[in-house]
């Protein structure tokens, strides 16, 4: 089944804006691995769908919201591995299903509903008795695959990077962030951009991601992680907020490029480079590695939205 998945490309940005800088731009396209299952999102699933099976759990169930990648994602996952699947979705349930949803269930995904302060209970024992009680031996993943095993996945996104000096990448929780410094050596660098507003508060977390992922004990390159910083001004207004600029700018930059991004996530940290090449704020000679996390599934919902901007 592994077969199914292509190795990502990774692939150059023949960018004027870059070129002026001194600077090599390439992107890893992890969107292009899977139709469905793609992106930060495979690999953070990858070690977790693992532990289901060699603990025979036959049915996974996890958290997100409504237009959630990791929902949709882990439907897909879940179908082409051979696990059912149940999602607790953060609030009311809306018919006719957004485009999200409807592939969820599509998918064999059975949803359930909770409102915004019960989903807030999430992590909690309580909360994951009442689940375990009404579905039985269900194998949980976190919101967004933010564990362990999603930090172990995401270790082997940019491996084999060796050759580039600075890697970007988006910020949700930084899990990815943590995932792909781990496997990197301390020269190299790694700069997230928060796709949320005051997106510092993920320094502390990410912190923790990473003590976690040495106090378990699993392998890492002998000089890891490599040095890591947060670009915290890019997060255009705050989580899923997109404006006519960002819009403009993922448009033109398919055009140019022939590479879609998406908005919530990929388009952010695309734009932020971008503006920070032209500022100066890279080095001539910088080998740049954009990771390209997929989540355009997302952008069919937003467009509905945006109709209006958008024609
Ligand atoms: C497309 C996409 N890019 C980036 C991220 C950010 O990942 P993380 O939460 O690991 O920081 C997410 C969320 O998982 C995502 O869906």
């Amino acid at each position: 089944m592994l077969s199914t998945f292509l190795p990502p490309p990774t692939q150059q940005i023949n960018s004027k804006i870059a070129r002026r800088a001194g600077v090599d731009l390439y992107v890893l396209r992890l969107d292009l691995m899977h139709p469905w299952v793609n992106g930060n999102k495979w690999f953070k699933l990858k070690y977790n769908l693992l532990e289901a099976k060699q603990n025979n759990f036959t049915t996974l169930l996890t958290f997100g919201g409504a237009y959630s990648n990791h929902i949709y994602a882990t439907a897909a996952a879940s179908n082409l591995f051979g696990f059912c699947s149940i999602a607790a979705i953060r609030g009311e349930e809306r018919l006719p299903l957004n485009p999200t949803l409807h592939f969820a269930v599509q998918q064999g995904m059975q949803l359930v509903y909770f409102d915004r302060e019960r989903y807030q209970q999430r992590n909690t024992t309580a909360l994951q008795e009442y689940l375990r009680q009404s579905f039985g031996e269900v194998f949980m993943i976190p919101e967004g695959g933010s564990n362990l095993n999603g930090v172990r996945g995401c270790t082997e996104i940019a491996s084999e990077a060796t050759d580039f000096n600075c890697i970007c990448v988006a910020c949700g929780t930084g899990t990815t962030l943590a995932g792909i410094a781990l496997s990197l050596r301390k020269e190299q660098r790694v700069l997230g951009f928060p796709v949320l507003k005051n997106g510092a508060f993920l320094a502390p977390e990410i912190n923790n991601l990473v003590e976690n992922y040495f106090a378990c004990g699993l392998p890492t390159p002998p000089d890891s992680p490599a040095s890591w910083d947060l670009i915290c001004d890019y997060h255009g207004g705050g989580y899923a907020k997109v404006n006519d600029e960002l819009l403009l700018f993922s448009q033109q930059f398919r055009q140019e490029h022939d590479i879609p991004l998406d908005y919530v996530y990929t388009a952010k940290m695309f734009y932020g480079v971008m503006d920070l090449l032209q500022q100066g704020f890279f080095h001539k000679g910088d080998r740049l590695l954009l990771i390209h996390t997929g989540g355009l599934q997302g952008n069919l919902g937003i467009e509905k939205r945006l109709k209006k901007v958008l024609s």
